[in-house]
């Protein structure tokens, strides 16, 4: 059963302003002097266990794994026997070949039951509900643009176009306990990531506000976007299979005015920062000129998953 002691990262709520920022700025100090950790976690396993698909998830894991000298596993749920066994079996089982693991759930109840049996720290790597390492290299990316420092945070400003989904969830708990401004300007939350609890620990804070009117673009530091459409929409060939033709077509009637493009942001007297979490849609959540404008910090995004997953793996390893 479950082990008092250890600490896992499944969401923010357990998680103090300072612990954030520490592991932010330890990200930055990583980064800046990579040599002084190449050997920090010799020995050491991270078990990578996905359930969904992942580009970036699993890249920046496993490289950050091989740059602090240990090692990671990557184990695809569809060819092991998770498929055919009880998972609370399988599970207690994956944990003992590991020091650490992260893990991709498809819904987070399953991520909770993990860490009911956990005998190691556990990462979600993305669930239904969060996606709190995306948040936390989502930070880094927007600390760095404004300098490196974690309190020029504070007052600044994110707007999320788009659904409110678990990409939002986790920004909204770090930019809330870094004491940064964030807007949802969404017409539709996914019933399936709605955090009640979280919503009302952000309204507390008054930090968070939520709205439809693209007006709030216009003193925004940042603007991000996550996908609204799901690949089951699209056969091989890249046309709408025909059962999804009419949720895909309410979407994009629902969503486009909210696509983020340089034209809605010149209209709306923007000047902010460009995000994106990957993977992207161009031509549906957000344009191909935003992609590629000169505002647009996307691929540093990416890159900074790298970075702050090996701030992450040693702050719950207590290694910081
Ligand atoms: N942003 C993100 O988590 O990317 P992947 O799904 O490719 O891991």
């Amino acid at each position: 059963m479950q082990k008092n002691k250890i600490k896992h990262m499944l969401n923010f709520k357990d998680y103090s302003s300072e612990e954030i920022r520490k592991i932010i700025e330890k990200a930055i100090e990583i980064k800046r002097n990579p040599e002084r950790y190449s050997e920090i976690l010799k020995n050491k396993t991270l078990i990578m266990l996905f359930q969904k698909t992942s580009t970036r998830t699993r890249l920046s894991f496993e490289a950050a794994m091989t740059q602090l000298g240990g090692h990671a596993i990557f184990l695809d749920w569809r060819t092991t026997q998770f498929r055919i066994a009880e998972f609370i079996d399988e599970i207690r089982a994956v944990m003992r070949f590991g020091d650490i693991l992260m893990f991709r759930a498809l819904k987070h109840e399953l991520l909770e039951e993990a860490v009911k049996f956990a005998s190691i720290p556990i990462i979600n790597g993305l669930c239904n509900k969060y996606h709190p390492c995306q948040a936390l290299g989502d930070m880094l990316t927007m600390v760095e643009e404004l300098g490196g420092n974690v309190d020029s945070m504070k007052g600044r400003k994110l707007v999320y176009l788009g659904i409110a989904n678990n990409v939002s969830n986790s920004l909204v708990e770090v930019c809330t306990k870094l004491g940064m401004r964030i807007t949802l300007c969404t017409p539709e939350k996914d019933k399936d990531a709605y955090d009640a609890d979280l919503e009302a620990r952000a309204r507390a804070t008054g930090l968070y506000e939520e709205t439809t009117d693209l007006n709030c673009l216009s003193d925004a530091d940042f603007v991000y976007t996550d996908t609204w459409i799901n690949m089951e929409f699209f056969d091989e060939k890249g046309n709408v299979v025909p059962e999804f033709r009419e949720e895909f077509e309410r979407r994009k009637r629902l969503l486009m005015p909210y696509q983020l493009n340089l034209e809605l942001l010149k209209r709306y007297g923007s000047k902010a920062k460009i995000m994106h979490d990957m993977p992207m849609h161009a031509g549906y959540e957000i344009s191909r000129d935003a992609i590629e404008s000169e505002n647009s910090i996307i691929f540093k995004q990416a890159e900074n998953r790298l970075h702050i997953q090996k701030s992450i793996i040693l702050f719950l390893l207590g290694k910081i």
